[in-house]
């Protein structure tokens, strides 16, 4: 990973600060794109270890912004090695109460801001004849959940566009994987309920929620792996099996 360019989506916190100090870890210089929370500490703990480490504030569901970041990205290091689509939200609520716009806003996050990164990496990955994208999906996407259709319909639906990725940027040396994380420790599930974490928890065989650094040793080992493509790691306990 030495020297090489890795873009994390929603990269301030969670699983994403995880995953951006992880590949800092390995020598690789970070694109650190954000929205709302404030990149400043992950990006003086990243520049710590002697790596280098924009910060770029964008909506990565909208196109255009999507494509800035990409550019920024380039004209700072020259390349863009490996994307990892972290960025996501959660508004869970009963199909009966779910609005148009809780629908819309999780599926323009989730998945629309997915297909925006890949689209806009796919020219200069393709260019270089190399490149590594990770997508971020859930077991809910594969299990799907009470209260989650919107969510488990993005993260689906990330599944579907790894699969096609995978298959078509393949003769260009790109691979393309997913994460399917079970239920990790940070912002996204800290406002579950008691007595709904203790429920999650009875599932989970290894009877312990995941740490963000877990998935991030996932992402670092799918992007040091060039001959796995077109796959789904589930990192959550054991919650889904079989
Ligand atoms: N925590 C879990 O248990 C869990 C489980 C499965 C999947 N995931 C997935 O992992 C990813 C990270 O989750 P987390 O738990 O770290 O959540 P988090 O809420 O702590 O962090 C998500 C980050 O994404 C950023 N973000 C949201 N919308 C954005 C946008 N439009 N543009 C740019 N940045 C945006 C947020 O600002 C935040 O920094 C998400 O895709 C989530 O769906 C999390």
């Amino acid at each position: 990973m030495k020297d090489k360019t890795v873009i994390v989506t929603g990269g301030a916190k969670g699983i994403g600060r995880a995953i951006a100090l992880a590949f800092a870890k390995e020598g690789a210089n970070i694109v650190l794109n954000y929205r709302s929370t404030s990149p400043d500490s992950v990006k003086s703990e990243i520049e710590d270890m002697g790596v280098k480490c924009l910060t770029y504030k964008a909506d990565i569901s909208k196109f255009d912004e999507a494509a800035s970041l990409v550019d920024a990205a380039l004209k700072e290091f020259g390349t863009v090695d490996v994307l990892v689509n972290n960025a996501g939200i959660t508004k869970d609520t009963l199909i009966m109460r779910m609005s148009e716009e809780d629908f819309d806003k999780v599926v323009e996050t989730n998945l629309k801001g997915c297909f925006n990164m890949i689209r806009h990496c796919t020219k200069p990955m393709m260019k270089q004849r190399k490149g590594a994208i990770i997508n971020m999906s859930s077991v809910i996407g594969i299990a799907g959940n009470v209260g989650q259709l919107n969510y488990a319909a993005s993260k689906a639906g990330i599944l579907g566009m790894t699969y096609s990725a995978a298959k078509e940027l393949a003769s260009r040396n790109i691979t393309c994987n997913a994460i399917a994380p079970g239920m990790i420790a940070t912002d996204m599930t800290d406002v579950l309920s008691d007595k709904m974490k203790e429920q999650i928890m009875s599932a989970i065989p290894l009877k312990r929620f995941g740490k963000p650094e877990e998935i991030a040793e996932t992402a670092v080992f799918l992007a040091k792996s060039p001959y796995i493509t077109g796959q789904v790691i589930r990192v959550d306990g054991g919650m889904v099996i079989g």
